[in-house]
């Protein structure tokens, strides 16, 4: 697992786990920096049967996010077909291609292109905005107890709901192909961002605006799932409430 110390990377590594796999963690945390490659990444892959990349690395432009994104799914996909990995699993973001985004999202096209282009059997399952999306992007805003938040239309999917289907999907045949993960309703991002830190005890004024990395082109429907996605059943409201 890439990323296990993350999110969505230690639910997988607790399913892993729990369904009596055996789990090598990639991270810096365990003394591997995707960027770096090298030795370490080639020795910890030896005997490995599926990589989940559950990761998320940091970029503060366009041109950081490409080149930081190539280069560790590079040496990751690199190692693993050194090491016969059968089945590269990468997390993703559903609705990718429909806006131009702020450089995470530059980043995760440059990966899912490094990936399609790689020798590794791959899935790639690009999930909807998870649960805590909003409080975590307010939070990150915060200033002085105000906090600026876009006035998304989100398709919200619970995170163990995707760590289960990581693993699933990492457990099974390489689809070689994209499979998209969505939420089961659609919630108002400021809504879902006002409540979360409210049932956390967080003081927080947000300020819905449309500047900064989630401009114009996100709004309306533009981050709603397809027809054909598959749905998770986990409502944003039974989420909320395991919280408490
Ligand atoms: N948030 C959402 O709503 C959403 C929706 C759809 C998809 N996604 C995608 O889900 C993925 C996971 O997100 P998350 O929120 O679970 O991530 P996260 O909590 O920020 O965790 C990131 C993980 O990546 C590891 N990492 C970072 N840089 C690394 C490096 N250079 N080498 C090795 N490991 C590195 C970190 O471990 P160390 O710090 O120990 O290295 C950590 O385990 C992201 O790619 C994101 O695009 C997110």
């Amino acid at each position: 697992v890439a990323g296990p110390t993350g999110r969505i990377g230690s639910l997988v590594q607790d399913r892993l786990l729990a369904r009596g796999h055996q789990v090598v963690p990639l991270s810096r945390t365990h003394g591997i920096d995707l960027l770096d490659g090298g030795p370490s990444l080639r020795t910890a892959l030896r005997g490995v049967a599926a990589v989940i990349d559950a990761s998320s690395l940091a970029a503060t432009d366009n041109a950081e996010a490409e080149r930081v994104h190539v280069a560790a799914t590079a040496a990751l996909l690199d190692a693993e077909d050194e090491a016969g990995v059968g089945h590269h699993v990468v997390l993703s973001i559903a609705c990718l291609d429909r806006v131009s985004g702020g450089p995470h999202y530059v980043g995760k096209r440059a990966q899912e292109r490094t990936v399609k282009a790689g020798t590794v059997p791959y899935t790639i399952v690009r999930a909807t905005q998870f649960h805590d999306f909003p409080a975590m992007i307010a939070r990150r805003a915060l200033v002085d107890g105000v906090a600026p938040i876009p006035p998304l239309l989100l398709q919200p999917v619970a995170p163990v709901e995707v760590a289960d289907v990581l693993v699933e999907i990492a457990e099974g045949q390489a689809l070689g192909d994209t499979l998209v993960l969505a939420g089961p309703g659609t919630e108002d991002a400021v809504d879902m961002a006002r409540r979360t830190l409210a049932a956390q005890g967080q003081q927080v004024t947000l300020r819905p605006t449309w500047q900064g990395t989630f401009g114009l082109e996100f709004a309306g429907e533009v981050l709603l799932a397809d027809e054909g996605a598959r749905l998770g059943r986990v409502t944003f409201d039974e989420w909320l409430g395991s919280l408490q």
